[in-house]
């Protein structure tokens, strides 16, 4: 039977993220990988679940196991406005800020409508930012808007950007390039979607006003969950103002009616008992190591003409290979010798820039890490060295 008649015209601009399709081939933990943004699993605070359940379902009883509000539980709105100094009104709970992208693309986006992002871009923005067929450019340099608009550029709905730590590259914004970014958005009067899911895993250096503080009238600001909890629990938040919300509120309500319940509980209770926090910084000194480690193996180990960026915090570093390394076509070697990355290209909305990788250094066991490192280096040409 041919079922491409069924489809709707959205199906073929849909992108297979090259990332969970390496999830589908290999056993993450028979190899070394260096490819998902995977949390640590001793970072997950496995003991304190039972404890925080009981509580919860003491607490709250079967209003835990019901429907709730589409805005998501009073109770984890309220810790999360206290938290980020903002009004309830102005907090939606998503199912995942991956969810709050997307609801973001679906409200705000027509097919044919400018998204501004950075490029390279984070995967999972493109594929909901191509799912509704936007037109995805780069963010234009220079200073304001200079010369977008009377080249030619349609004006944007949004500019969809990760100051901290970004995913790919491990990069964080300057307040130089916020304020650009805030005159940008002003000037051509378009939103901000300030995609945030690792500022609270600084390790080093100072933290930089967030977008959403220095442009509150147009910025959706999204948080997660999923690395200060635990991504199992696929929740998330926007920050934002209300009429925006607003909107994403009904749209929500024809996505899942609600943010799972009982999860956003346990995270209430974790979150307003003190337990996230203490965890946090548990987080935080694990993942320091884990970065120290990886980019003093990167300093032993790799060849001459390979640089790479020096993530502040969150989860990724970004690695420059001279032009000559291909990648992609050096990637399914890679895999059969057991080790996994990201080729960079993959985050280019053009497949540009075959001679980059992004190196993910918070899921791989301290242990494995150098054996990894070291093969990833044969791999490209240097000396041999021992299965990982
Ligand atoms: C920049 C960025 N935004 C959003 C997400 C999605 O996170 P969540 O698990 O909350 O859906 C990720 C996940 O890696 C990410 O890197």
């Amino acid at each position: 039977m041919d079922y491409s008649k069924y489809f709707s015209a959205d199906v073929p601009s849909f992108l297979r993220s090259p990332v969970r399709e390496i999830f589908r081939k290999v056993d993450l933990s028979a190899i070394c990988s260096f490819a998902g943004g995977y949390p640590a699993a001793c970072t997950f605070p496995l003991a304190d679940i039972p404890g925080l359940t009981e509580r919860v379902l003491a607490k709250y009883g079967t209003k835990a196991l019901q429907y709730g509000a589409t805005q998501g539980v009073p109770e984890l709105r309220e810790l999360i406005a206290s938290r980020y100094g903002v009004p309830v009104s102005q907090v939606q709970i998503t199912t995942s800020s991956q969810q709050g992208i997307d609801v973001c693309s679906r409200v705000f986006l027509d097919p044919g409508d400018v998204v501004l992002a950075s490029n390279p871009v984070y995967l999972g923005a493109l594929q909901s930012f191509k799912a509704y067929r936007a037109d995805v450019r780069d963010i234009p340099s220079g200073d304001a808007s200079d010369g977008y608009l009377s080249g030619g550029g349609q004006a944007p709905k949004f500019i969809y950007v990760i100051p901290d730590f970004n995913n790919p590259t491990g990069k964080t914004l300057t307040l130089t390039e916020r304020e650009r970014l805030v005159a940008l958005a002003r000037e051509l009067d378009c939103l901000i979607v300030e995609d945030s899911p690792y500022r609270e895993l600084r390790y080093s250096g100072e933290a930089v006003p967030t977008i959403r503080s220095m442009a509150p009238e147009r910025t959706l600001q999204l948080g997660s969950f999923s690395k200060i909890f635990a991504p199992g629990f696929r929740l998330g938040w926007i920050i934002g103002p209300e009429p925006l919300l607003e909107q994403i509120y009904v749209c929500k309500q024809c996505l899942d009616l609600c943010p799972p319940v009982l999860d956003q509980y346990l995270a209430a209770e974790f979150l307003g008992s003190g337990l996230l926090d203490a965890n946090l910084q548990k987080t935080i000194a694990e993942y320091r190591r884990r970065r120290d480690l990886m980019v003093s193996l990167l300093e032993k180990y790799m060849p001459a003409g390979v640089t790479w960026t020096y993530p502040e915090g969150g989860l990724f570093l970004w690695l420059t290979l001279p032009p000559a390394v291909d990648t992609v076509a050096l990637y399914d070697r890679a895999l059969a010798a057991g080790v996994a990355y990201v080729a960079g290209s993959f985050f280019y909305t053009d497949g540009s820039h075959r001679n980059t990788m992004r190196l993910n250094f918070s899921f791989v066991d301290e242990a494995k890490m150098e054996p990894g490192i070291r093969l990833l280096v044969s791999l490209l040409g240097g000396n041999q060295v021992p299965d990982c």
